[in-house]
């Protein structure tokens, strides 16, 4: 089996540039690591690509995709950007929080979903937009809510 090393060099390869292959090497560190990244994950990243970690730290920080604390299993986001805001994503908020019994950017107890609030996910004809382990439902009102929970609390 290839060590993370290696198959960033092979990523590495694609582009001119070691800086360049970043993102995909963000990403690949991510996955492994349980969906976050963590403090190795960005030395190890520095390390394939002759970066310093800071530097990969401060690239990650800029995505919303990157997550620099643990995510539940599951992974709900919510655009709460103009257009979705115009059409109820507050209350789509609202509906989470009391569903899942916490706020934006926090975990339930039992680790399994991770509620965050994102920017304009590029479907804003459609809002509210809520991305469900990265899979667009659209639109979602607050009604939908309590189905969404239920679904991913039996697994789904
Ligand atoms: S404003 Fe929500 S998808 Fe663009």
């Amino acid at each position: 089996m290839s060590t993370f090393y290696d198959e960033v060099q092979e990523i590495r390869a694609r582009y001119p540039e070691a800086r360049s292959a970043i993102l995909p090497a963000l990403r690949l560190a991510q996955e492994r690591h349980d969906g976050w990244l963590p403090r190795e994950a960005f030395e190890e990243v520095a390390d394939a690509l002759d970066l310093t970690p800071a530097y990969c730290r401060s690239v990650a920080s800029f995505y919303d995709m990157f997550h620099l604390e643990p995510v539940g299993r599951h992974l709900v986001e919510v655009c709460t950007n103009v257009s979705c805001a115009l059409v109820g994503a507050q209350q789509v908020v609202e509906a989470l929080e009391q569903e899942l019994g916490i706020e934006p950017g926090e975990t339930t107890a039992d680790g399994r979903i991770t509620l965050r609030l994102v920017e304009c996910a590029g479907g804003c004809g459609w809002g509210t937009v809520v991305a469900v382990d990265h899979r667009y439902r659209e639109p979602v009102r607050a009604e939908d809510v309590p189905g969404i929970v239920q679904e991913l609390r039996n697994g789904g």
